[in-house]
């Protein structure tokens, strides 16, 4: 599944500014490229939002590699002439695009190490992006235009990402409402590569993590100590555009692409809010903090921020997928001594003994509704119970398998939208509470950096959430993957 990678390329006769600047006379020995050691001839223009340099292999397919610019610059300013009059014959917006989108010309020729007679190519204008155009078909691989970011936006290349049980939702729009042709994606980790006016806390070269739902730090909720429902920023499924504008920063030949929860990750680039977009310790793997975007963090926050289990407690966690795993964890963190894991893919109990998990129960092996068995193996109930499956019936379940007195449950799958929840009130009067969360009640922006600080200090394990990893040409593997019920957390590589 997956279309090949095709990329554009445009004659710089095309573009009547290049040829009149491309008077360039000499280029000297090229950079050399980090991968392949393959020595190139990019025909640097020298502006400083060039970070990328885009090169050719003759023999192979084109590859991306990211440079530090400045170190780039020195290696080769002596050789290389900077155009200087590229602006010629461009209006602002073509000049916006080149600046934005692309970078670099190079040169192409039988020996690459002559320019007299050159044949430049200006690389293409748009970035790869797997996008959904039809709910439950195979994303698309393709090319997409990627706007620059509006005021209070921040414009990202996503490194790493993976794939959540939402975006299946939402893909499948099965009990959801379908927005099309959209680009999911939620939980990534990437570099920021500009920030638009307003955006003071955030510059290019930053490592990030964006999150689905945002901290705009002035709201009511932002400034109450036990909300991260932003009123600006908090989780929107049905909004497909950015809320600057009302427009979508993603389109194909003028039409638009909507966004998906505010970060449509599954592209090269992306637009995010800055209120979306925490700032992380460069030092962090990408590769494994890309799950504190969304799963780890929602699982692990539901029970550790809400939930809260005391000590030697009795834990419950229906959904055995990566957010259980995480909302497991958290009761391993707190130090519960009795976890029940709850699912119907008998797949998952192995795999969960490496969570702490110390209990199995699959609902489909009795007759008798989960909560009674649960209550008769735990003396009447547990202490807390975690939802992390999307089904309304899972979800009553673990609300009604608390136990009394004291009992406290946390919703955290997403549901069918005509879902509705009923248990008998005396369920409540008997003293149960429940609760809900989006993102485990974590601020994104305050909570995340000392999240990712608790990895570095080996006091959490992504690791073992990571269970596939595939190239982004080969993104729907992902989603077979989830929905054979096989994978934990499947890691997109962009780069590939
Ligand atoms: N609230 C939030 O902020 C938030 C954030 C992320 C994900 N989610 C939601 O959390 C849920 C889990 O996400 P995931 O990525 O771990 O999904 P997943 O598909 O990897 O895991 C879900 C697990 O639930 C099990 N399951 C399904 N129905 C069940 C039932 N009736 N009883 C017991 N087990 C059942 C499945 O077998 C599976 O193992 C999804 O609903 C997702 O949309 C919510
Ligand atoms: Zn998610
Ligand atoms: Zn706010």
């Amino acid at each position: 599944m997956g279309n090949p990678i095709q990329r554009r390329w445009f004659p710089v006769s095309g573009f009547p500014g290049l040829l009149h600047a491309s008077a360039l006379q000499k280029v000297g020995e090229g950079a050399v490229d980090p991968a392949s050691g393959f020595i190139r001839q990019p025909l640097f223009w020298g502006r400083p939002t060039c970070s990328y340099i885009f090169s050719i292999n003759t023999r192979e397919h084109l590859r991306l590699h990211h440079l530090n610019l400045r170190r780039f610059r020195e290696e080769t300013a002596k050789n290389f002439q900077v155009f200087r009059n590229v602006e010629h014959g461009w209006s602002s917006h073509q000049m916006q695009r080149f600046v934005s989108h692309s970078s670099l010309l190079f040169c192409k020729h039988d020996d690459l190490y002559l320019i007299d007679e050159f044949l430049a190519f200006l690389l293409f204008l748009g970035y790869i992006a797997a996008v959904s155009w039809e709910a439950g078909k195979p994303l698309v691989i393709q090319e997409v235009e990627v706007a620059p970011p509006q005021a209070m936006e921040v414009r990202m290349k996503i490194l790493f990402t993976s794939l959540c049980h939402t975006d299946v939702y939402f893909w499948e729009a099965k009990g959801q409402e379908p927005v099309f042709p959209r680009i999911f994606g939620h939980e990534a980790a990437g570099i920021v590569e500009s920030v638009g006016e307003g955006v003071t806390d955030l510059a290019p070269g930053d490592h990030v993590l964006p999150v689905f739902t945002g901290e705009c730090k002035e709201c009511i909720h932002c400034l109450s100590a036990e909300s991260n429902m932003c009123t600006l920023l908090r989780i929107d499924t049905d909004r497909g555009v950015m809320l600057a504008d009302g427009q979508s920063r993603f389109s194909i030949n003028g039409q638009p692409i909507y966004h998906f929860l505010g970060t449509s990750t599954f592209s090269e680039y992306t637009v995010v809010h800055s209120g979306c977009v925490a700032k992380i310790n460069p030092l962090a793997p990408l590769d494994k903090v890309c799950i504190l975007s969304c799963g780890f963090c929602t699982g692990f926050g539901a029970t550790v921020n809400v939930a809260k289990p005391p000590k030697g407690s009795t834990v419950a966690v229906f959904g055995l997928g990566a957010v259980g795993l995480s909302a497991a964890e958290g009761a391993r963190y707190s130090g519960a001594s009795r976890v029940i894991g709850v699912d119907i893919n008998p797949n998952r109990f192995e795999e969960a003994k490496k969570f702490g998990v110390t209990e199995f129960v699959n609902p489909k092996d009795y007759d008798k509704p989960v909560q009674e068995v649960i209550a008769e193996i735990t003396n009447g109930g547990v202490d807390r119970s975690i939802e992390c499956t999307g089904n309304v019936n899972a979800m009553i379940s673990a609300f009604e398998c608390v136990h009394d007195g004291w009992g406290v449950a946390v919703l955290v799958g997403v549901p069918h939208k005509d879902a509705v929840f009923k248990t008998h009130p005396v369920n409540f009067l008997s003293e149960r509470t429940l609760k809900g969360t989006f993102y485990g009640n974590f601020k994104p922006r305050t909570d995340l950096p000392g999240v990712v600080e608790k990895y570095l200090n080996k006091e959490i394990e992504l690791e073992k959430f990571i269970t596939h990893e595939v190239s982004f040409s080969d993104i729907n593997k992902a989603f077979d993957y989830m929905l054979q019920g096989d994978s934990l957390r499947c890691i997109i590589r962009m780069d590939d």
